[in-house]
């Protein structure tokens, strides 16, 4: 065993990732550009994304790093001299996905011998997946989790040349790293972090130990982002965090929270900030009024509420009742009444029964979703739910989830109708999957809708009126006469 394999070999552990130091947020500043030797100078790259936009973000990282780096990347993994998974573990199904890729992937290291295998992101951070990949994926070389990103140079440099496995995973980390190189995927509209970790710890939740303690960016370095991207010509920017009502809670030197943030937002040139995810429990009165100044501020909100029954949400550890969350709906629709709100709703939790599944359907009806993502509970070994009784058979939560997603997309029709007749400016980001002479693009309400447009509009905030709405999209035609 070499050096380097010594010096690289760190493996999670989840005693560690449970544990939130009180100390503040260490921001490190790289310098950049980085000073890099060309290593993967004729070298391709393929990255496979997964899971959330906090994924997606950390992608666009890793491309700005590995294309400084010299390699250029490819779709094709028969061309690739590295291909990256940059993995999700939220639920039993996405980890069953990676792990069969995985072993799908296994072929183009028999046709070139050289390539090296990496994966990276939440998985690697969960101590029983490093032990699975060490003993069942000996193919694979690099494993490195979410905290540890810009040390990928290094990492790259000694699987590459070394030719041994890279295994290095932070549990117990905190800092905020600055200044990295960042390829983004979109030319018009871009994810800006504002935060990272989460402390919540829900109780079904793998995020918080995967993701590490929450910590806060300085609002000058948002702010700064958000004019760079204005500079290079973006149009929307996404503000990132797993609970972005409490961004600020950890700064130590100053009181700023996420209403003061959006109101600094509210005052910069950008057409448009979205943010993702609320967490209802922090959700105050403060930011729903400066959402109602609107401007850049779009109207939608996504307020996962996961479950309606009191009971369920107690042991969910979500600290909000069915009824305060209706009371906090309530004020957002009297502030903004054209909001379009969205949720997340998780059934078949355990110790849900049919009563319990029946305040969440209220729920539903009363807060007017026009949207959700719903799932059925899936065991995440180290978190407390998973150690729950769980009785209800797997057919009963599959119906509760069809009856749920009945009314859930009667939402999306409804929220969709209501445009029918109107204009609405549509973000142009390209043309529609299926018909290359069709538009696509979102509206202000975050509504997906497709038009017959020329290409050149691709980039611009344009207005459409809807001619017609189904459950899914919105049709219309370009508005010329605005
Ligand atoms: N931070 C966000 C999103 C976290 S993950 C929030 O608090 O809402 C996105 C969604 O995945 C969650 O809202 C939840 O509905 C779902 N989810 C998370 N863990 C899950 C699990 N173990 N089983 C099923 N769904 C889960
Ligand atoms: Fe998970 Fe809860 Fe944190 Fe969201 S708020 S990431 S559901 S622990
Ligand atoms: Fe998945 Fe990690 Fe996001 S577990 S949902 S990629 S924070």
């Amino acid at each position: 065993m070499s050096d380097l394999y010594e010096k690289y070999f760190k493996k999670p552990s989840i005693k560690e990732a449970r544990k939130r130091k009180s100390t503040s947020t260490e921001t490190i500043h790289i310098e950049t550009p980085v000073n890099l030797k060309a290593i993967g100078h004729g070298k391709r790259y393929k990255l496979m994304t997964y899971g959330c936009q906090g994924n997606e973000a950390d992608s666009e990282t890793m491309r700005g790093i590995i294309e400084r780096l010299g390699f250029t990347s490819t779709d094709s993994e028969v061309d690739a001299d590295i291909i990256i998974l940059n993995t999700c573990a939220i639920r039993e199904n996405a980890e069953n996905r990676i792990f069969g890729e995985l072993g799908r992937l296994k072929q183009y290291k028999r046709t070139n011998p050289d390539l090296i295998l990496g994966v990276a992101g939440c998985m690697p951070q969960e101590e029983q997946v490093v032990e699975r990949l060490l003993k069942s994926y000996p193919y694979v070389d690099l494993i490195f989790g979410t905290h540890n990103i810009h040390k990928l140079p290094e990492y790259l440099e000694s699987a590459l040349y070394n030719k041994e496995r890279v295994v290095e995973v932070f549990s117990d980390e905190g800092q905020i790293v600055e200044n990295l190189p960042k390829i983004r995927d979109h030319k018009h509209k871009a994810y800006v972090n504002i935060m990272y970790g989460c402390d919540e710890f829900c109780t079904y939740c793998v995020v918080p130990y995967t993701r590490g303690k929450e910590r806060s960016r300085d609002p000058r370095h948002i702010i700064d982002e958000v004019h760079e991207l204005v500079k290079a010509g973006y149009q929307e920017v996404t503000l990132l965090g797993q609970n972005v009502n409490s961004y600020g809670r950890d700064f130590t030197d100053k009181t700023y929270t996420f209403a003061n943030l959006l109101e600094a937002l509210n005052n910069i040139d950008i057409a448009r900030v979205r943010f993702t995810t609320s967490h209802p429990k922090d959700f105050d009165e403060a930011t729903v009024k400066v959402l109602a100044k609107g401007g850049n501020l779009m109207p939608h909100i996504h307020l996962p509420v996961q479950s309606g029954s009191d009971k369920v949400l107690k042991k969910m550890n979500r600290k909000y009742t069915k009824e305060s969350y209706l009371k906090l709906v309530n004020t957002i629709y009297k502030y903004i009444p054209d909001a379009s709100i969205t949720t997340d709703i998780i059934v078949g939790f355990p110790t849900e029964e049919k009563e319990d599944f029946e305040q969440t359907l209220d729920l539903v009806r009363q807060s007017k979703f026009e949207g959700a993502f719903t799932f059925i509970f899936s065991a995440r070994e180290g978190t407390p739910a998973a150690k729950y009784k769980d009785d209800t058979e797997m057919q009963t939560k599959k119906s509760r989830l069809q009856t749920l997603n009945q009314i859930i997309n009667d939402g999306y029709l409804r929220g969709n109708k209501r445009f029918e007749g109107k204009v609405v400016h549509v973000l142009v980001d390209g043309v529609s999957r299926n018909n290359p002479e069709i538009l696509a693009g979102y509206s202000e309400h975050n509504k997906l809708v497709n038009f017959k447009g020329n290409q050149t509009l691709i980039g611009n905030i344009v207005p459409v009126y809807i001619e017609e709405a189904k459950t899914w999209f919105l049709k219309g035609r370009y508005h010329e006469s605005t």
